[in-house]
């Protein structure tokens, strides 16, 4: 018993310390790198090559997760939404006439089962030679209508559904479809991904943390979330933030002082430009309501509920 608490007292200062560190200057240095390819091919060729985007399709959710990174329990009724096929469509037809290559698409939410068009947003996408992969991320809640599979089977090199597998929270179990959803995966030939149940990074309450530019650089420069995230605005256009919780704080009109910088938007008159400089930026006013380098540090079962 007292071995086994050294044992677990030493794992537990290793993941904090040495491991937490191991692994930050890993992701510091992908991110890095991945920003000066952006900037050496732009130099190079005048083409953005864009290597990942997060699009929530709709805020509506089947769960309320306390810890969901994308703060997606906090939008209030009257601020949700769900991106129609015709919208969708202009939003990706702006980004993609002012690049060249995007790596991998992941089309999410919320819940992205429950956008009634996302049969039509799947194949749009899958479509785009553009863009290389095209992954649908869903917590398992939701069956794929037989226009999903119907969607993603048409182009099987590039689709893959990507299961959040919420399984170690037992409280779920009854609702998850997880073992429906690989069966009709496998019977249909599409990649399907279910990785084992892991714990979740907690996240603190939105809040303000005085920071200056220096030190705000550094955060967002360790920050794990090497995403990008498009979020649809409460005007009807759509822009692309650092993450998917700096563009919920706009929709939730946290902090007035989120600059234009913290996004660009897809519309006509987006220009190549504008995209480099946003990518290239590290000083993000969402990254002052964020807290996640504490947060990380501590591990909780994934999605637990509200
Ligand atoms: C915001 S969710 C949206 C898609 C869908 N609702 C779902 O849960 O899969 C996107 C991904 O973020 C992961 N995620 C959310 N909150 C997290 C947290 N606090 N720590 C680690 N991963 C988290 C989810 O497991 C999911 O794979
Ligand atoms: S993490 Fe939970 S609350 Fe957040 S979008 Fe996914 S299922 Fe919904
Ligand atoms: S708000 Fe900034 S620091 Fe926090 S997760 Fe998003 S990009 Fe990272």
């Amino acid at each position: 018993m007292f071995v086994k608490q050294i044992i677990n007292s030493l794992y537990t200062n290793l993941k904090g310390g040495i491991l937490f560190k191991i692994s930050h200057s890993f992701i510091y240095w992908a991110h890095h790198l991945s920003r000066m390819q952006m900037k050496f091919l732009y130099t190079l060729t005048a083409n953005i090559y864009m290597l990942y985007l997060e699009i929530v399709t709709t805020t509506r959710c089947t769960l309320k997760c306390k810890h969901c990174i994308g703060d997606i329990p906090e939008i209030k009724a009257n601020e949700q939404y769900s991106m129609s096929f015709e919208e969708y469509k202009n939003y990706l037809d702006n980004l993609l006439k002012n690049i060249k290559r995007l790596r991998l698409v992941r089309i999410l939410g919320g819940e992205p089962l429950l956008n009634k068009d996302i049969d039509k947003i799947i194949e749009y996408t899958l479509k785009q030679t553009k863009i290389k992969q095209v992954y649908l991320v869903t917590n398992a809640t939701v069956m794929l209508s037989d226009s999903v599979v119907s969607a993603l089977k048409k182009y099987p090199k590039k689709s893959t559904v990507d299961i959040s597998n919420y399984s170690a929270n037992k409280d779920l179990l009854s609702r998850l479809k997880i073992k429906e959803i690989v069966e009709i995966c496998n019977r249909n030939n599409i990649t399907v991904n279910c990785p084992e149940s892991y714990l979740w990074n907690p996240v603190s309450p939105v809040k303000y943390h005085e920071r200056n530019t220096e030190e705000n650089r550094r955060y967002y420069r360790n920050c794990a979330s090497l995403c990008v995230g498009m979020h649809k605005l409460p005007d009807g256009s759509a822009a692309v933030f650092p993450c998917l919780r700096a563009g919920t704080l706009l929709l939730r009109k946290i902090g007035n002082q989120i600059e234009k910088k913290d996004y660009f938007i897809l519309n006509n008159n987006l220009q190549k430009e504008e995209i480099l400089n946003f990518h290239l930026n590290e000083d993000f006013d969402a990254c002052r309501y964020c807290n996640f380098l504490k947060d990380k540090r501590k591990q909780v079962i994934p999605a637990i509920q509200k």
